[in-house]
This record gives C-alpha cells, sequence and structure tokens, in this order.
C-alpha cells in the first residue's frame, strides 16, 4: 500500500493533482484502498492535456468548410437495385452462418435520464413478458442459430460500476438461454470528471468522481478486453455494434452485413429519415469530403433546415447507433502507436462532488466537465464507409427517458405495433381501436420470428384468432 501511495502522491504532485489525497489521513483502510483502486484508474496522460484545450476554456465547435448531404443506400431496393440487395443478403447470411460476424452491445452508460436501479439492459421492456432488454437480444442470437444455423458470438462492454452487476443478472437468467460461453463482458475504462477549473473531482474523500469513457471507448475497451484477440481466434472478422437500449433493433442483419462486406466498407452505418429538421439525432453528411456524423448541435440551424429544389430536407439522414466495423479497421485503430484518437467531447453535467472539507455536496446546476469519445467520430478514419436507411417503425425506438418521448412507453408501444403489423403482413387479423392503434397486446420473441417473412413461415397457416383486449405471445 506504502509504495502504491507513493507512486501516486509523486504522480498527482507533479501535475498539481494532489488535491486527491488530501483527505487521505481521515480515511479507514479500506477506503484507502478503494481510494488507490479508483487512482490506478486515472490515466494522466490521457487526461492532461485535455484540461487546458477542454475543460478550462470551453472551444468554439469547429464547423468543416463544406457541409453536404451524404449518400445513403435506400432500404427497400428499386428493379435495378433488387438483384444487388438480394446478392447482398445471400453474402451476409453466409458470413453469418460461418461464424464470421459477432454481436457486439455497448452497454456502459449510466442510464441517468432513465433513472433505472441497475444496469439498462435489465430494465424490463418487452410487451407481454415484461422481458428485459438483454433477453431480447439474447432470443434474437437464438432466432438467428435457428434460422442461418450458427449462433453469433455475443460481445457486451460494461463500464466498472456495472459490470458485477451485469454478469450477475445473465448468470441469475441462465443467460436467457445462450450458455455462458457464447457470451464474452469486459469493461470499459473510465475518465475523471473535472472541476472548472481543471482539478479532477471527488465524489466522496476515498472516491474519485470516475464516469465511463463514452461509447467510443468501446473500440480500445476491445482491445483492451481481450475481445479482439478472441474474435482473431474464432475467425470473427465483423462486429455487428448495437446499443443496449432499442429492443427493437435488428443486431445480426444479413442484408447490411452483405453491403458492408460486399463493398469493402470498414464502418457501416444505419439511418433513419429525420422525424423533423431539429430531432436530436446525429446527423449523417460529407464534411471536407468525409463521411461524418454531425451531432444535432453542431449543425448549422440553416442546413438543418435546408431544402432540395424538390422541397426534401437536405440533411434527412439521421443516426441511430448501429454500426458494422471490419475486427481489421478495429485493430488498426487502436494498435499501439497507431497514432490515431477519437476527439473528446465536452459535457456539462451535475455530480456529487465533495467541497474543501470533505463534505458532499449535490448541486442544482451543471458543476463538472465530462469527457467522452463517440463511436460515430471513427467513420471519417474508415475506408468506403456506407450508410444504409432503414425504416424507424421496424428497428428503433430507444428507451432514453423515464417519460415522454423515448421511454418505456413509446418503446413498448413502438414493439407491440411492429408485432401487429407483422402479423397483418401474414393476413392474421388485428383488432384495432378506434385511433388505429392495435387493441390487444402482442409479443413476438425474437426467437419465434426475425421478420415477417419468418414469421409467415412459422405461422405456416395455422389460424389465429386475437380478440380486442387479448394478450399473445408468439415465443
Ligand atoms: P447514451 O448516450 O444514451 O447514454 O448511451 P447513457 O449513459 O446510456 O444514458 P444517460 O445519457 O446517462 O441518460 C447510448 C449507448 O451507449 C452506451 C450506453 O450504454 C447506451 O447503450 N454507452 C454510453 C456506453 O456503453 N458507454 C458510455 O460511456 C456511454
Amino acid at each position: 500500500m506504502t509504495d502504491r501511495l507513493e507512486h501516486h502522491r509523486r504522480r498527482l504532485a507533479a501535475c498539481g493533482q494532489d488535491h486527491l489525497l488530501r483527505f487521505w489521513s481521515r480515511l479507514d483502510q479500506r477506503q484507502q484502498a478503494a481510494l488507490l483502486d479508483d487512482l490506478d484508474q486515472v490515466d494522466l496522460d490521457r487526461c492532461l492535456p485535455l484540461i487546458d484545450t477542454l475543460v478550462r476554456v470551453r472551444p468554439a465547435p469547429v464547423l468543416p468548410r463544406h457541409i453536404e448531404p451524404a449518400e445513403i443506400l435506400p432500404a427497400e431496393a428499386d428493379a435495378a437495385r433488387a438483384p444487388v440487395y438480394a446478392r447482398a443478403r445471400e453474402v451476409g447470411a453466409r458470413a453469418v452462418a460461418e461464424g464470421r460476424v459477432a454481436a457486439f452491445t455497448v452497454a456502459g452508460g449510466q442510464g441517468t435520464r432513465l433513472g433505472f436501479d441497475g444496469p439498462k439492459g435489465a430494465f424490463p421492456i418487452s410487451v407481454v413478458r415484461d422481458a428485459p432488454l438483454f433477453q431480447l437480444f439474447a432470443e434474437f442470437l437464438l432466432g438467428v442459430e435457428r434460422r442461418y444455423g450458427r449462433r453469433p458470438r455475443w460481445y457486451i462492454m460494461t463500464s466498472p460500476s456495472n459490470h458485477a452487476e451485469t454478469l450477475a443478472f445473465f448468470e441469475r437468467h441462465g443467460y436467457f438461454g445462450l450458455a455462458a460461453e457464447d457470451v464474452m463482458m469486459f469493461s470499459q475504462a473510465q475518465m475523471p470528471a473535472f472541476l472548472p477549473d481543471g482539478r479532477i473531482a471527488l465524489a466522496e474523500p476515498h472516491r474519485v468522481a470516475l464516469s465511463p469513457d463514452g461509447h467510443g471507448g468501446s473500440l480500445w475497451a476491445l482491445a483492451a478486453g481481450g475481445a479482439l484477440r478472441d474474435m482473431r481466434e474464432r475467425g470473427i472478422e465483423q462486429i455487428s455494434y448495437f446499443q443496449v437500449d432499442n429492443p427493437l433493433v435488428r443486431p445480426i442483419d444479413p442484408l447490411f452485413i452483405g453491403l458492408h462486406i460486399g463493398t469493402g466498407s470498414e464502418m457501416s452505418s444505419k439511418a433513419v429519415v429525420k422525424a423533423d429538421d431539429t430531432e436530436r439525432v446525429g446527423n449523417f453528411a460529407v464534411a471536407d469530403g468525409r463521411l461524418c456524423v454531425i451531432e444535432y448541435s453542431d449543425l448549422p440551424d440553416e442546413l438543418a433546415r435546408a431544402r432540395t429544389p424538390a422541397g426534401q430536407r437536405l440533411f434527412d439522414a439521421g443516426s441511430i447507433a448501429v454500426h458494422l466495423l471490419s475486427r481489421a479497421f478495429v485493430e488498426r485503430l487502436t494498435q499501439p502507436g497507431s497514432g490515431v484518437a477519437l476527439p473528446w467531447h465536452r459535457a456539462d453535467k451535475k455530480t456529487q462532488v465533495v467541497d474543501e472539507d470533505g463534505r458532499i455536496v449535490t448541486p442544482a446546476t451543471p458543476n463538472v466537465v465530462k469527457l467522452e469519445m463517440f463511436v460515430f467520430d471513427a467513420i471519417p478514419l474508415a475506408h468506403n464507409p456506407l450508410v444504409l436507411y432503414t425504416r424507424r417503425d421496424e428497428e428503433f425506438s430507444p428507451v432514453k427517458n423515464a417519460d415522454g418521448v423515448d421511454s418505456p412507453a413509446t418503446t413498448r408501444r413502438d414493439l407491440n405495433r411492429r408485432a401487429a403489423r407483422w402479423l397483418e403482413q401474414c393476413n392474421v387479423c388485428v383488432p384495432r381501436d378506434p385511433a388505429g392503434e392495435p387493441a390487444a397486446r402482442i409479443e413476438i420473441s425474437p426467437r419465434f420470428a426475425l421478420d415477417p417473412d419468418d414469421l409467415r413461415t412459422r405461422l405456416s397457416g395455422e389460424p389465429l384468432t386475437i380478440r380486442p383486449g387479448d394478450s399473445l405471445l408468439l415465443a
């Protein structure tokens, strides 16, 4: 302990951060150990250069000189494109069947807005069973196995503050029908929160205020957590990335995979048509010649509202945080000495800190600066990146807030609407209320059917009667 303490004392004093040890003599042994563990996680080489550039000053956003709309592949192929999409589906299905594609969920976020006590993936969301988000993804992978003959491997990124709970949740539920060996969990790195004067904040006298380093940190976590090595050993070449909060996502999508492989893209993305000009989603654009995502807050208002001569929104493609990354691309970015880094983004947040006397202060207004990397900042670094439109009502309805937009209520509504639509596409009569909403609660486990075509074969003409008020589960 003394050696570790001395090591930290020296390195913190050298950069003016030794206030982190100012309550040391008041701490009991357990607290001292906890503080040293936290200090081990503070990567000063990574943090210090950011204090002068991002913490003490608030840099004005640097806008690219030329921002143009990106070319986006359509969700549905027209006659000319139909053979290309059909071939892509085959290429994707083969890659899945040969075990060359893995699912990757980023689940290291803090889920502050939802305010759920536990990892977000444990949040009960499905319409009839109240199955948690993680269960729906597990069942999707089991559905893929049924359909394509191979169970994709699943990588899950947690953070130090939810790792143990996430693991325990999977163990308690028997991995939702998967085997423990099918799933690899690893934790992402953390960054300290800074006070506006550049000092690292303490959350308690013996705890550094640490938080996960953003979903962009997932690329380095794949490397540091051993996942890339594991993928190499298993012949996994493509990583299908998605967020833990969107139960409508298709964790494995042969069309998307086939287009990505077929065009030699290193990083591909899915987009939806924006709901309105200023929807709070990232915008796909070409900035100074490179495909990228521009955050809604950084897209100039006149561009957000711009129209084509035909009256269509010019920047119409919103990011839904669904990507495919080739393993080789992530290896290239993260190999030691690559010199590649994603930019850090500053967020002013409210967080509990301790004052000079060691008292805990809970602020009413933002009091710290947090720094995060965003995964979409890797897109401009990729060769041949592509973007594919998809239908929002089929694939995107995230659980972000406790109520209002993007809340459990809207996500359940969208799951129910999709299930009703799929059944109707299979000629099953679904009762609807006067507003046109399904008048029954319907849940189709992805293990049962992955899409309407799959559902049609699974139902194989069996008569299904749904009455108003019914709860129907196809699992
Ligand atoms: P959000 O941006 O919605 O953040 O994350 P959040 O932390 O989950 O929620 P709030 O903002 O505190 O309410 C989008 C996705 O990225 C993951 C989240 O788990 C979610 O799947 N994420 C985010 C990480 O894995 N690590 C991070 O550091 C941040």
